[in-house]
């Protein structure tokens, strides 16, 4: 992107908009058994021969757990002054219940202080996949116990960290804590079952609308939502096959989510496409799970293009995905699908402010002498940038836009293969470089400043 077209970029974003990094626990933290740490469903996961590539675990990390106070610093010499990050559920309750460990709120007291000295707003997740293992052994997601504790940990965060933290996001992506971990077996805790799966992502909703419940009760001032990994899906052609793939391909990946937090129903067409519900999704729990959140976290990569196909067992559709721009994921590339979906969203739910907490792209980086130029990342993060922009110029109410990620890290079932970070990450000494994508981050957002300051004095 040449010059002008950044300077106009920051001119398309109102004052108050967030920009900022995202991460979450296991992917960064490492320091796993310290501090009086339980496992979680991750550690066992990847400490299972065959999981994850490489057989890699989130033992050691980026050992964030230890250098926190390094890249806070790092975060403010580059200007980025707002972070996503999340709480690792077992290092506050290493048994997944009872009194909250002691340890693991001085980790994160300190954490967060030394966040707050550098400048830097916490907007903090508390589920992003680190179920505490003992909850698993119990049946995990699809026990309705698990809901209650996390009602719990929710409400102990809120009463700990609730003075410095006002932004809490619920739940990271439950489509993928239900699909990925329970029915594609891809995450932990690795099962293959639909039953569970769909057991899995009521209880993560349920937990949802209770926590935000408890926020409330609490008087905590602050706004608190959930994040969902949406995905924009369009018809291959206009024929009522492919229309109809479309529908069914969208109410698997979006709607099954948006309905119920923001309309508290699930999608009619899911009770013909599983021959009705079980019996764990209790009608009751619907005006729960729709408890009046403050704000609907996005988490966007991709798109999909589908046509029907009879053939397909679980939903008769086929992907016909143009190929021609991917990501080092293989993720194709298409920055106006994020537009259609926050114009679609404002459309067919209730007006409810957006934040994209997490955009960002894998790259095959090279380290040459302290650099790596990753013009791919940054172009993409332009691209998505300029689809933030042209929804807000179409009226939608966008608060913020959080990258992913800030430092490479444990990419789940990829390990540390797959490079998401604008920040790179040389494991083997744990030295930090930030990647040509960082600087230029960085510009844009003093740019931002710079502008916004200047409109104000005016
Ligand atoms: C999202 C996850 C995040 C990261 C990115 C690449 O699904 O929320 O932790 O792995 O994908």
């Amino acid at each position: 992107m040449t010059e002008h077209g950044r300077h106009e970029l920051t001119r398309s974003f109102p004052p108050h908009f967030t920009f900022g990094v995202a991460s979450a626990a296991y992917q960064i933290e490492g320091g796993a058994t310290e501090g009086g740490r339980g496992p979680s469903i991750w550690d066992t996961f990847s400490h299972t021969p065959g999981k994850v590539k490489g057989n890699e675990t989130g033992d050691v990390a980026c050992d964030h757990y230890h250098r926190f106070a390094d890249d806070f610093a790092l975060m403010e010499r580059l200007g980025f002054r707002d972070y996503r990050l999340s709480l690792s559920w077992p290092r506050l309750f290493p048994n997944g219940k009872g009194q909250v460990h002691a340890a693991g709120v001085d980790f994160y007291d300190r954490l967060l202080d030394t966040m707050l000295e550098h400048g830097i707003t916490p907007f903090v997740t508390l589920y992003h996949w680190d179920l505490p293992q003992a909850l698993q052994d119990n049946g995990g997601w699809a026990n309705r116990d698990t809901v209650y504790r996390f009602e719990e940990y929710a409400g102990e965060a809120f009463r700990r960290f609730g003075d410095r933290v006002k932004s809490w996001i619920t739940h990271n992506e439950p489509w993928c804590t239900a699909v990925l971990g329970n029915l594609f077996g891809e995450h932990a805790p690795g099962l293959r079952d639909l039953k569970t799966t769909l057991e899995v992502a009521h209880h993560v909703l349920l937990s949802h609308g209770l926590a935000v419940r408890e926020y409330r009760r609490q008087g905590q001032q602050g706004q608190i939502g959930i994040t969902l990994n949406l995905n924009q899906v369009y018809a291959a052609s206009e024929s009522e096959e492919d229309r109809g793939a479309q529908v069914r391909a969208d109410v698997f990946s979006n709607r099954w989510f948006l309905d119920p937090v923001l309309k508290g129903q699930y999608p009619e067409e899911m009770a013909s496409w599983l021959g009705g519900f079980p019996a764990a999704l209790k009608a009751e729990d619907l005006p729960i799970i729709a408890e009046k959140s403050d704000f609907l976290g996005i988490n966007f990569y991709s798109y999909a293009v589908v046509k029907d196909n009879p053939g397909d067992k679980l939903l008769q559709v086929q992907h016909v995905t143009p190929h021609d721009r991917v990501t080092d994921m293989g993720w194709p590339i298409k920055g106006t699908a994020l537009t259609d979906l926050m114009v679609r969203l404002r459309s067919d739910y209730q007006d409810i402010p957006l934040y994209v907490t997490e955009n960002g792209a894998a790259y095959p980086d090279v380290l040459e002498s302290g650099r790596v130029h990753d013009d791919e990342r940054t172009a993409y993060v332009a691209e998505h940038l300029e689809a933030c922009a042209e929804a807000l110029r179409q009226g939608v109410d966008l608060r913020g836009y959080f990258l992913w990620t800030f430092l490479d890290n444990f990419e789940w079932a990829f390990g540390y293969e797959k490079r998401f970070g604008i920040v790179y990450t040389d494991y083997a000494s744990q030295t930090r470089y930030p990647k040509d994508s960082a600087l230029w981050y960085s510009e844009l957002l003093a740019g931002f400043r710079d502008h916004v300051l200047q409109t104000v004095q005016r």
